[in-house]
């Protein structure tokens, strides 16, 4: 089928080589030249494990091309849009700028019986406005929203655990959804589940569902607070409950909380969309689950500050990641490099090392100091804090090791990562979130 995709972001880039992959002719489209050059040449313009390859795949195959020019748009079957929604200046909905956007701007290149399907992450309500745009040109609006990882979008999107498409309803959407079942061909084939509702359910299970992720973080976080007055360890509760299948292990990992470009500002839209909706309580527990994800920030430099007896002016700290979570170089929004940025607010001399995303981390917050290479990044510290769990430092790094480069013996686990046995037998004084 012949495809365009617009908005070649993390979600619109990633798409565009997975559905070349599947053998589907694709163009994507996006504004930012730079971002087009890049990506022409088969150089994905972010660190996703499997992106490079499938590109320069897609490019060599003649089946995969980018452009600036939405008229490039015009002639494929099914146009989607993946453009971001990020959280608005100055509140906390989404911002729908580039979603409109992309919409007035593919609407001249339409044909009668064209798909427009909606990737973006939008309030309720949105596409039912969109698809009045839309069917004057004889095209249909479906919304199709993404489950995809960070680090395993290729997967995610090749071969997802469900697909979910909000069509019209009558004949336009039975037909709609068909065309679809025609683009995810393989995985259709293997049974995936394909969940056809309206548009407003659709909307709604992409929120719901990072609502619920988020929801469960929170939880494992309170339980971690409340472990810390008590003297329990959150690592073994969630262990002990996750081994209930009703509740399940996945996402009760206690640490320094959720970031990145989705969880955080998905459920602050999400709480702004019910409360234009006047049912504003109905998601209030969401304003609890932020304000949890954000004192775990403030916990973990506690203890940082408290392992020093009360201050780490002048402390050489050294803080493993950036990123706002292993296998990704995205520092939106990221715990890891807010810790950081918090310890070097109290005079703290931080040096930040991370496998991806430094130079991502140097762009906003150009006043700390960097150093690519781990070992050298841990020469000389008084403390150590652990803040994404890259296997480079969880799996790889011997506290014996660390033991020669650093000069101190204070390691705080800001992920609950690290073997804290191994840590406090090789000589550290070893602080979990949420252990004794
Ligand atoms: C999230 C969802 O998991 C995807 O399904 C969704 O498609 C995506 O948002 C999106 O809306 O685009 P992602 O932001 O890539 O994906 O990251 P997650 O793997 O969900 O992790 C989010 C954050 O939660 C990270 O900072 C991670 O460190 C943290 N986390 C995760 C925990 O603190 N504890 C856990 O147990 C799990």
């Amino acid at each position: 089928m012949r495809l365009s995709v617009i908005g070649c972001g993390y979600l619109g880039a990633v798409h565009a080589a997975a559905m070349a992959s599947i053998g589907h002719d694709v163009v994507g489209i996006d504004v930012d030249e730079r971002k087009i050059a890049s990506l022409s040449k088969g150089e994905a313009p972010f660190f996703e494990p499997g992106l490079p390859e499938i590109l320069s795949e897609g490019i060599a195959s003649g089946r995969l091309r980018f452009s600036t020019d939405m008229a490039d748009a015009h002639g494929a079957d099914v146009h989607f849009v993946g453009v971001g929604t990020p959280q608005q200046k100055d509140g906390y909905a989404a911002d729908l700028t580039y979603v409109n956007a992309a919409i007035d701007g593919v609407i001249p290149y339409l044909r009668a019986g064209d798909l427009v399907a909606g990737k973006s992450t939008v309030p309720v309500g949105t596409a039912a406005d969109l698809a009045a745009r839309v069917s004057p040109t004889g095209a249909t609006l479906v919304w199709n929203p993404e489950f995809l990882r960070e680090g395993f979008a290729v997967k995610d999107t090749v071969d997802p655990d469900r697909l979910v498409a909000g069509v019209p309803s009558g004949e336009e959407g039975e037909r709609a959804a068909d065309i679809l079942r025609q683009v995810y061909h393989p995985a259709i084939a293997k049974q995936t589940p394909f969940i056809v509702t309206d548009y407003a359910t659709a909307e709604l299970v992409k929120v719901a569902a990072n609502a619920f992720l988020a929801t469960k973080i929170s939880f494992i976080n309170a339980m971690a607070e409340i472990a810390e007055v008590t003297g329990a360890d959150v690592t073994q509760l969630a262990d002990a409950i996750g081994h209930d299948a009703r509740i399940g292990r996945r996402f009760l990992g206690a640490g320094i909380g959720f970031g990145g470009g989705c969880l955080p500002k998905d459920i602050r839209a999400f709480s702004a969309r019910a409360e234009e909706l006047g049912r504003g309580e109905s998601v209030g527990f969401l304003r609890e689950v932020d304000a949890i994800n954000l004192r775990r920030r403030d916990r973990a430099v506690e203890l940082v500050v408290g392992a020093f007896g009360g201050s780490v002016f002048k402390k050489n700290i050294t803080v493993l990641g950036a990123a706002f979570k292993p296998h990704s170089d995205d520092v939106r929004d990221s715990p890891a490099l807010d810790v950081a940025v918090k310890l070097h607010g109290l005079g703290a001399w931080v040096t930040i090392t991370d496998p991806e995303a430094i130079e991502n981390a140097r762009r906003i917050h150009p006043q700390l100091n960097y150093v690519a290479e781990r070992d050298e990044a841990l020469r000389g510290a008084d403390g150590v804090i652990l803040v994404t769990e890259w296997d480079e430092y969880r799996r790889d790094l011997s506290p014996e090791h660390a033991a020669t480069l650093a000069t101190g013996r204070v390691v705080v686990d800001g992920r609950n990562g690290l073997d804290a046995a191994a840590w406090r037998a090789a000589g550290w004084t070893y602080y979990g979130m949420g252990r004794p």
